[in-house]
C-alpha cells in the first residue's frame, strides 16, 4: 500500500481517537450533572456505544502507525528506534493503550451499577459517596487521556526531522 494512504488512515485513526474522547468528555459532564435517573442511564449507554469505537481507533493506529515506519525507514527493522521521538511516542501510546483499555471500562462500568443502584431505589448507604468518587475518577480518566494524547500528537508533530524538527 502507498505510503501516503497510510499515513492518511494514520491521521483518520487520530481523528476516530480524538473524537472518541471529546465526545466521551462531553457526555460525562451530562452524565455526572443530570438529576433524571433514567436520562443519566441513558446518557451512559451512549458512552459505551461511543467507547466501543476505540479498539478500533487503536487497531487502525497501530497497523497504519507499522506501515508509516516501513515506509519511513526503508530498511525498518534496523533503524526505527534511533529515532527518540518515535520510541517515546511508542512508550506513551502503550500506556494510553493500558488506561484505555483496563482502567476507563473497569471504572465506567462500576459507575453504572452504582447508577443503576441509585436509579433502582433503595440503593446501599454509601451509593451517593461512592458515586460522586466514581464521577471524579471518571473525569480525572478523561483529562489523563487528553494530556496523554496531546503527548503522542506533540511528539509525533515535533519530533527530530519532522517538519521544522523542534527537538532538532
Ligand atoms: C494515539 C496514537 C497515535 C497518534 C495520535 C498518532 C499521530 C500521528 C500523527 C499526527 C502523525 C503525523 C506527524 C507529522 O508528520 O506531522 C504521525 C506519524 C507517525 N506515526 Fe503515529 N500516531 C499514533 C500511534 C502510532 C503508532 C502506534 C505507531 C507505530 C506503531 C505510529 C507511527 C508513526 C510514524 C512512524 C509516523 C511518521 C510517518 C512519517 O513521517 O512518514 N503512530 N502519528
Amino acid at each position: 500500500m502507498s505510503g501516503s494512504i497510510l499515513f492518511l488512515i494514520h491521521l483518520i485513526g487520530f481523528g476516530i481517537v480524538f473524537t472518541v474522547i471529546l465526545a466521551g468528555w462531553i457526555l460525562n459532564r451530562r452524565f455526572a450533572r443530570e438529576k433524571d435517573r433514567q436520562i443519566q442511564l441513558y446518557v451512559g449507554g451512549l458512552m459505551r456505544t461511543i467507547g466501543l469505537l476505540s479498539p478500533v481507533a487503536a487497531v487502525i493506529l497501530l497497523i497504519s502507525g507499522i506501515g508509516n515506519i516501513f515506509h519511513r525507514y526503508p530498511d525498518a527493522m534496523s533503524r526505527w528506534y534511533t529515532e527518540g521521538w518515535l520510541v517515546a511516542k511508542l512508550l506513551v501510546f502503550v500506556i494510553f493503550l493500558i488506561n484505555g483499555t483496563i482502567y476507563g471500562p473497569r471504572l465506567a462500568r462500576r459507575r453504572m451499577t452504582a447508577a443503576k443502584e441509585i436509579a433502582a431505589g433503595n440503593p446501599p448507604h454509601d451509593a451517593e459517596v461512592n458515586f460522586a468518587v466514581l464521577n471524579n475518577q471518571v473525569t480525572l480518566f478523561y483529562v489523563v487521556q487528553f494530556v496523554l494524547l496531546m503527548g503522542i500528537a506533540a511528539l509525533s508533530v515535533f519530533g527530530t526531522a519532522k517538519h521544522v524538527g523542534f527537538f532538532g
